[in-house]
């Protein structure tokens, strides 16, 4: 049976005994599973782990601070925060097609990585927070195929390091039963899952500073709606997006012309398929109402009703 006090003793010990005293790194995305392994490995080695936080730029709201703010002043790590938001816009500028991004994204994050992990000097491990759906899973995913899954956070092939990968053989709920004996906030371990390339896919077309920072906005209100609702952990996964679509509205007695926010939630178990989650309609009001008076650009609001198949679950 499985207990995540006696499932973390072991492991420490098992990491001590095959790390010892060497330097690790980690790349750390603010996600569960890179923050359940990144703290258990800290667990074992302490200052001799380094976790690499690449902000692209591409986070949700606050998302960047929170990381700063719960590992290395709660945690004690070594964190080091790369803001890298210019170097992804300027990658991303002019370019809408959703698979172009994503490779964009993918290949600038491990470029960022490695110039990083470069400066640190000799580094010998390098943990990752890979689970076992992952491992049964990889090649055969149905998703990779009809999008390239980059997945963020992943080793460049010639670093030659060694993987530790302390939560190979956990399902998610395990996983976040061993987070939340480790003390990582309940607001990180429930997260909804996100995706790598971030905003990056949830702004539609062209990525700018601007649309990003709109849609931060409008997806802040709708999920601290949902979470007032009580609906967080009802909703496998919840998110605003930000169509390059502009509308007609109309503002007391001003024509307006601005941006439409399109809001997603799904139920799911693994993201292969799913339905559209039945907000209730006074949430969805309020919802409505609080995006297009408090988030400036904004005059419209759409509901996704579709299920995957035939949608996908993002909108890119
Ligand atoms: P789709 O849109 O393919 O999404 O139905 C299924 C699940 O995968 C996530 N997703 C991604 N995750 N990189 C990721 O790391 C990606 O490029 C990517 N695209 C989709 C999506 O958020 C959902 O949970």
């Amino acid at each position: 049976d499985f207990t995540a006090d006696s499932f973390i003793e072991d492991k420490i010990k098992l990491i001590k005994e095959e790390i010892g005293d060497k330097k690790t790194l980690c790349a750390l995305s603010g996600g569960v599973d890179s923050s359940v392994a990144a703290v258990l490995v800290h667990r074992a080695i302490g200052d001799n782990l380094t976790c690499i936080f690449v902000d692209h730029g591409l986070l949700r709201k606050n998302e960047g601070d929170d990381v700063e703010r719960i590992f290395r002043d709660e945690f004690s790590m070594n964190l080091i925060r790369v803001n890298a938001q210019e170097r992804f816009l300027s990658k991303l500028k002019g370019v809408t097609d959703p698979e172009k991004k994503r490779k964009i994204i993918g290949e600038e994050f491990i470029r960022v990585f490695e110039e990083e992990s470069a400066k640190l000097g000799e580094v010998e491990y390098l943990v990752q927070g890979t689970i076992y759906p992952d491992v049964i899973e990889s090649g055969t995913d149905e998703a990779s195929v009809i999008k390239s899954h980059h997945n963020v956070g992943g080793l460049p092939e010639d670093m030659k390091l060694s993987l530790v990968e302390p939560l190979r053989e956990l399902f998610k709920d395990e996983v976040r039963n061993v987070g939340l004996e480790l003390g990582i906030p309940e607001y990180l371990i429930f997260r909804h899952p996100f995706p790598g390339p971030g905003l990056g896919i949830r702004v539609l077309g062209e990525v700018t500073e601007e649309k990003c920072d709109i849609l931060r906005d409008a997806d802040y209100i709708y999920r601290e709606e949902l979470e007032k609702a009580g609906l967080g952990r009802k909703i496998w996964q919840a998110f605003a997006t930000l169509p390059d679509v502009m509308t007609v509205g109309v503002m007391g007695d001003e024509r307006t012309y601005s941006y439409m926010v399109g809001l997603r939630a799904v139920t799911s178990t693994d993201g292969m398929t799913g339905e559209f989650y039945p907000i209730p309609y006074e949430v969805l009001d309020v919802i409505s109402r609080r995006i297009v008076n408090e988030v400036k650009g904004v005059n419209r609001v759409v509901y996704d009703i579709t299920g995957k198949p035939p949608a996908t679950i993002e909108w890119e």
